[in-house]
């Protein structure tokens, strides 16, 4: 039986790429600017893409901002949160759908299965593809910076209007059937983390 991430591979990997974005919370509004992905790879990229673990640097992602790397053909984000970010996560709770990761569409690992949704409080790891058909929604986006979200920071699905918090969980009542998809990881160091591999040394 296929799983949720063959469903997810199955997605055209050209057309995700071309909806990946990078974006910063800025103080009056997103600065959300597109970014698409080289085009054409080096053999190590290649290696990346078919499904090698990817090392990401953490040191120069600024407080506020994220860095997309790919990791299987999917886009991955490395959000730095602010205090600010995470305080905004913890005022979603009652108004997020499945706010401990309970639902197993997309299960999240066990490091991640609490209300911040990652190892550090301050770095959120997501599969940035919407789990509703496969778009890639945009963001962050700062409180008051679009009806969707209204005075919530997060991230907007421009597809159907899903929204989800600074954790990636999806807002009650939206088509997105569940939270962003935390990939496995683990943390090499303190700036350097590995995506797609968290077995133990
Ligand atoms: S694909 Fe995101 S809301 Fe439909």
């Amino acid at each position: 039986m296929a799983s949720a991430s063959d469903a997810q591979d199955a997605v055209d990997p050209a057309r995700r790429a071309a909806l990946v974005t990078t974006g910063v919370v800025g103080g009056a509004g997103v600065v959300a600017a597109a970014t698409p992905f080289v085009a054409s790879f080096t053999p190590s990229e290649r290696a990346k893409a078919a499904g090698a673990p990817v090392e990401v640097d953490l040191s120069d992602i600024a407080p506020g901002t994220m860095k997309t790397v790919e990791w299987r053909g999917k886009p991955v984000w490395v959000l730095r949160r602010t205090p600010e970010m995470i305080a905004a996560v913890k005022k979603t709770d009652g108004r997020v759908a499945d706010p401990e990761s309970k639902r197993a569409a997309y299960p999240t690992p066990p490091y991640a299965r609490n209300e911040l949704r990652s190892i550090k409080p301050d770095f959120l790891i997501v599969v940035g593809i919407c789990t509703h058909l496969g778009c890639s929604p945009v963001g962050p986006m700062a409180a008051g910076s679009n009806l969707a979200l209204g005075d919530d920071m997060g991230f907007l699905c421009p597809c159907h209007g899903s929204t989800f918090d600074l954790a990636g969980r999806v807002f009650k009542d939206k088509p997105a059937p569940d939270n962003l998809e935390v990939p496995p990881h683990k943390y090499l160091s303190e700036t350097l983390v590995l995506v797609g591999d968290d077995s133990k040394a």
